[in-house]
């Protein structure tokens, strides 16, 4: 059985692949009209959400299939104390697959290995977002014909931001791509990224200096200071204007630049912006239900060839406590904590 947990789950054949069918359905919808007859999805939402969830819904509803599911943690048995490999196996016997987002990293990989279902990880903490960056690799192939050989900028929340660390991840893969990391020195990229970056032989400048670094971008990724994340509220108050991008900054930027911002925006981008044609960030939303069409198609032909359980990787270490405070093996329920060859915990992948 297939799920997605982080977007190096997929093959760079696979994205390629989900680009092409979601360009398709974004052209001929009266195909896919039926194509999930019958299916039902389940979105289990224990953390805030408007358009992702809404995205999941909007997706399996043009596919023809059917939706339940809950959109605060309040609202589910977790309230009660159920854990969340108790969760999936129960919603797997109302489901045909399910998307699910957590405050906690690392809880998508314990609901699918408990799932007898596909699940798709909708958002675990600051972990990883691999639907988004599916949309965000849709809206670059629309904008520039391509992903590899462009310049690609991400300005703001790089520590918290779990959009930018899967669509980084996702990037390390493509040929001949640039990364500009711009932050205050506060919210830099993890290391973990950074070292992957580097060993991946992409080049990558960090710097605080947005409008110096505009020029030379063929993409500008957006994304807000993550409020909820911070330990310490007061280092969120004096971080939340570092960046907000107007017309003006704009001066010297390419033509061909693609603005693109995952939304929520609080006031990172000026809605003066919006009317340039450089603004993607609204179409970037059509191409996130695209995507996620085109996805769970893929999962439910998957699963319909291959019905076999999630494998549970990584080496057992019981007396092993994860470093990662807000990694789930803290919270669930006889969780085991397991490692791969390289000491990172299965669950977060710290
Ligand atoms: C993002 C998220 O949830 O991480 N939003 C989204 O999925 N549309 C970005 C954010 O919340 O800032």
């Amino acid at each position: 059985m297939r799920s997605l947990i982080d977007i190096q789950d997929l093959t760079v054949a696979e994205l390629d692949a989900l680009i092409a069918r979601a360009s398709d359905i974004a052209e001929h919808p009266a195909v896919y009209a039926e194509a999930c007859h019958g299916k039902k999805l389940a979105t289990l939402f224990f953390e805030p959400s408007t358009r992702t969830r809404l995205s999941f819904e909007a997706a399996m509803l043009e596919l023809g299939g059917s939706v339940i599911g809950f959109s605060d943690a309040d609202s589910s048995s977790a309230a009660k104390g159920e854990s969340v490999a108790d969760t999936a196996r129960v919603i797997s016997a109302y489901a045909d697959i399910i998307a699910m987002r957590h405050p906690r990293e690392g809880t998508a990989q314990v609901a699918a290995e408990n799932a007898s279902v596909p699940l798709i990880n909708a958002g675990d903490g600051g972990h990883a977002h691999p639907t988004q960056t599916l949309a965000d690799l849709l809206t670059i192939h629309r904008r520039h014909g391509r992903i590899g050989g462009l310049t690609v900028g991400f300005c703001g929340d790089l520590k918290y931001g779990r959009t930018v660390h899967s669509l980084l991840s996702a990037l390390l893969r493509y040929e001949d791509i640039r990364v500009v990391l711009i932050s205050p020195d506060e919210l830099r990229t993890p290391a973990h990224l950074t070292a992957e970056l580097g060993a991946a032989g992409l080049p990558y400048l960090e710097t605080a200096d947005l409008e110096g670094a505009i020029p030379s971008l063929d993409i500008l990724y957006m994304t807000r200071i993550q409020r909820e994340r911070f330990p310490d509220l007061s280092v969120y108050e004096r971080l939340k204007d570092s960046y907000i991008l107007t017309p003006e900054k704009l001066v010297g930027a390419k033509e061909s630049l693609a603005i693109l911002h995952p939304l929520p925006r609080v006031n990172e981008i000026s809605v003066r912006v919006d009317a340039d044609p450089r603004a993607a960030y609204f179409e970037q939303v059509k191409n996130g239900k695209y995507m996620r069409m085109a996805l769970i198609l893929k999962l439910l032909e998957e699963a319909a060839r291959d019905p076999s359980p999630f494998p549970k990787m990584g080496k057992e270490e019981p007396g092993h406590i994860c470093q990662n405070p807000v990694c789930i093996t803290h919270t669930e329920q006889e969780l085991i904590p397991r490692y791969d060859e390289e000491g990172r915990c299965i669950f977060c992948r710290r």
